[in-house]
């Protein structure tokens, strides 16, 4: 069964593809497989609420089972920001570095630096929907290290490490991540589906 990806990003279709496994029943396509080239309006106040929202955009339009995700770094001294605006939190230009250095900025004052990531999967399959979550705890360095990774990586050091994500080699990253923990749920529910859906 084909699951459309409503995602124009391929390392997302990689990831997800990789992680569900060769065996699986389950095809992940990205939607410009179906035709579907245009930016899908993520407007929601939450990262779940944008999870959904990308889903049944497709649903609605082209009436195929899919899912979408939708990721933000929550900081705690900062009440949750950036949150669902992480990648557009120092602008519409969704630059990392200078998203990074206002984090850095807003947090210089602070004491507390604890934060997270969250990554939230919706799945409409046969009509019904579904969220999948993955959190990563963590705490925000005072300064950048590494060059791996992308977004804020370089700043986050998850619980348990003494490295940022962006030191961590990528395997370790992968699998502790909030995008892998919501992956691995995901690949759970598909693979436990009963198959006379
Ligand atoms: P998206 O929902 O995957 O587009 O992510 C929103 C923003 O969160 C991105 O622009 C990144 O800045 C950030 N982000 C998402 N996942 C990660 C990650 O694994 N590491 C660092 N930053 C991330």
């Amino acid at each position: 069964m084909k699951l459309i990806f409503a995602t124009g990003n391929l390392n997302k279709i990689k990831e997800v593809a990789q992680i569900l496994g060769d065996d699986s029943r389950f095809e992940i396509v990205p939607m410009s497989q179906i035709g579907v080239k245009e930016d899908i309006p993520e407007t929601s106040p939450t990262i779940e609420g944008n999870a959904l929202q990308k889903a049944r955009y497709l649903y609605d339009r082209y009436k195929v089972n899919c899912i979408a995700e939708d990721t933000g770094l929550e900081i705690d001294g900062l009440g949750g920001a950036p949150g669902v605006y992480s990648a557009r939190y120092a602008g519409e230009e969704k630059n990392a570095e200078a998203n990074i250095q206002l984090v850095l900025k807003n947090l210089a004052e602070k004491d507390d630096r604890t934060a997270r990531f969250r990554t939230v999967i919706a799945l409409i399959i046969n009509e019904k929907e579904q969220t999948f979550e993955g959190i990563i705890e963590g705490k925000i360095d005072t300064k950048k290290s590494g060059n791996g990774g992308f977004g804020y990586d370089p700043i986050f050091i998850p619980d348990g490490y003494n490295q940022s994500f962006g030191e961590m080699d990528e395997a370790i990253k992968n699998q502790i991540s909030h995008r892998s923990l919501a992956l691995k749920k995901l690949m759970d529910f598909l693979n436990n589906y009963p198959s006379n859906n």
